[in-house]
């Protein structure tokens, strides 16, 4: 056994790439002798909804850059395997790519995750410890032989119950050489990115817009069928800490996000739904929803960054997947005007602005009546306080003054 494995030797590069592609994107190598097979930049974003004693919760990973190929379940397909490539990270987790082609074109048949509940740092609190496998066939990554996969929109994959968001992807299998053909077979949503909005300027690429009130954007995700899964109408800021490189020190920066320049996808399942924005593909920023069927309510439970701004002297990451934010019922939609600031972590929050979401129960298109938070709620009985105190203080005077009239009146009388 061990002998046909070892012919293929697997090299791996860990590569924290320039300004245009995102934080933590780790290159994987298969090799068989000395020639590469299978070769994949990329960034993924694994969601995974996980029981616990009381209830579900949603953990989130990023692929690390400590990501491993994992030799002997990888293979260039000359041993009668289909070609694989299998990353493993941390307590035995791994994400699997297996490929297929019929001489014209390549594909990627199947996506796999393997997760280890046992790893408590990823999955606290789960009532089990089983290594669990998930498995989809309906993955989307097609390109011509001898061309380069490429995709920098962020794309959220569905396996199973759990989500695998890909960014700035290139990826080649089948390959006539050892480096990335520069050939490209770009992906749809690339295409549309590029049509859609005018060319990315090269010189002052998109740096934090100078800050003032965001503009709110119109989001939605569609599920398989094409119908809406996932509403949000919001204005959006960020408030990112970073190492400027031009001023070699951490500052603090505001960002708003530009709606007219950026894309959402995402994925809806029963109990989780995850709306992903990208703006430019150096800002990406993906809203995990959780619903808790017992109360029929859903709220925010997780938020992830990733930003490779120019003036960053390393890509920035942040995410937190215990939050509790934006509460709401199912059936209804959550609506909050007045700023909210959203703390993800330390180092990154967001502020939000006139939004209205919805992740489950949607009928149709449209949001469901929509519930109102209590900063709203208590800044509509302002007004109803003032206007109160107005109507009283006008009774006052209007009393008074009827009974000085009376007064003065029955004063003539008796003269
Ligand atoms: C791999 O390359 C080395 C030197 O570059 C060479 O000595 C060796 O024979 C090669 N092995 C195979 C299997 O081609
Ligand atoms: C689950 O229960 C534990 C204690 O049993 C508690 O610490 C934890 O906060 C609970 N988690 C949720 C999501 O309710
Ligand atoms: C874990 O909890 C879920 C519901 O919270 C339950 O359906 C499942 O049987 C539990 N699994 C174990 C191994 O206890
Ligand atoms: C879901 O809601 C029920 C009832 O409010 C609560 O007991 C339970 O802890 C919640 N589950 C989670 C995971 O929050
Ligand atoms: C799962 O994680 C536990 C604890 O981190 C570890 O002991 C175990 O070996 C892991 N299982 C696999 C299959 O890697
Ligand atoms: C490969 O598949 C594509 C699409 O299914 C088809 O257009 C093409 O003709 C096929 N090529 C060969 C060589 O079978
Ligand atoms: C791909 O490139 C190899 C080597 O350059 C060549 O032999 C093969 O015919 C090419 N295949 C296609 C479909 O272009
Ligand atoms: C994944 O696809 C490969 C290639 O078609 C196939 O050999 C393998 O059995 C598939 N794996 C599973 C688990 O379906
Ligand atoms: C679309 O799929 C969802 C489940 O995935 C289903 O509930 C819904 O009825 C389907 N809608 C249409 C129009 O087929
Ligand atoms: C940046 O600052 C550090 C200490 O604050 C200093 O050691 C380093 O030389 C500075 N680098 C540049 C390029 O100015
Ligand atoms: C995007 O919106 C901003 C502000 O509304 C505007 O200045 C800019 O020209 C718009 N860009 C495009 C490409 O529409
Ligand atoms: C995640 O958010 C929760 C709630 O806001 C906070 O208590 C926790 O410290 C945050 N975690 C990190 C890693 O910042």
């Amino acid at each position: 056994m061990a002998n046909k494995y070892s012919s293929v030797g697997v090299a791996v590069y860990l590569a924290i790439l320039g300004c245009l592609t995102l934080a933590q994107a780790v290159t994987l190598e298969v090799k068989q002798g000395n020639s590469t097979c299978i070769k994949a930049e990329l960034s993924a974003l694994l969601t995974i909804p996980y029981d616990t004693v009381n209830g579900t919760n949603t953990a989130q990973v990023s692929l690390p850059n400590s990501t491993t190929v994992d030799v002997s379940a990888s293979s260039c397909g000359a041993d009668g395997r289909a070609p694989w490539l299998v990353g493993i990270f941390g307590a035995g987790h791994t994400l699997g790519l297996g490929f297929s082609t019929n001489g014209s074109l390549y594909s990627v048949v199947n996506l796999s995750l393997q997760y280890n509940l046992s790893d408590t740092s990823v999955f606290p609190l789960a009532n089990s410890s089983d290594v669990v496998t998930l498995i989809t066939s309906s993955v989307g990554i097609l390109a011509q032989v001898n061309t380069t996969y490429r995709c920098l929109t962020a794309t959220p994959v569905p396996v199973g119950e759990a989500t695998v968001t890909f960014s700035g992807m290139k990826l080649e299998a089948y390959m006539p050489g050892d480096d990335l053909s520069p050939n490209e077979s770009v992906c749809t949503a690339d295409q549309s990115a590029t049509t859609t909005s005018p060319p990315p300027a090269t010189t002052a690429a998109p740096a934090p817009t100078p800050p003032g009130t965001p503009d709110r954007g119109d989001y939605a995700v569609t599920n398989g069928n094409n119908t809406v899964c996932l509403l949000a109408r919001m204005a959006l800021q960020l408030n990112v800490s970073y190492v400027s490189s031009s001023q070699n020190k951490t500052i603090q920066a505001l960002f708003n996000l530009q709606p007219n320049q950026t894309s959402s996808s995402g994925s809806c399942g029963p109990t989780s739904a995850i709306l992903v924005l990208m703006q430019e593909q150096t800002t990406n920023l993906s809203f995990t929803f959780t619903l808790n069927i017992t109360s029929k309510r859903y709220h925010l439970s997780g938020l992830s960054l990733s930003a490779a701004w120019p003036d960053m002297a390393t890509p920035v990451s942040a995410s937190n997947s215990t939050l509790t934010d934006l509460p709401g019922t199912l059936g209804m939609s959550y609506m909050c005007s007045a700023e909210q600031v959203l703390e993800v972590t330390p180092a990154f929050s967001l502020n939000t602005f006139k939004l209205q979401v919805q992740p489950f129960g949607l009928s149709g298109d449209q949001f469901a009546t929509a519930e109102e938070c209590q900063v709203d709620q208590d800044n509509m009985l302002i007004p109803i306080i003032v206007g109160a105190a107005l109507a009283g203080l006008v009774l006052i005077v209007l009393v008074a003054y009827l009974i000085g009239r009376k007064r003065s009146h029955a004063g003539y009388q008796t003269i």
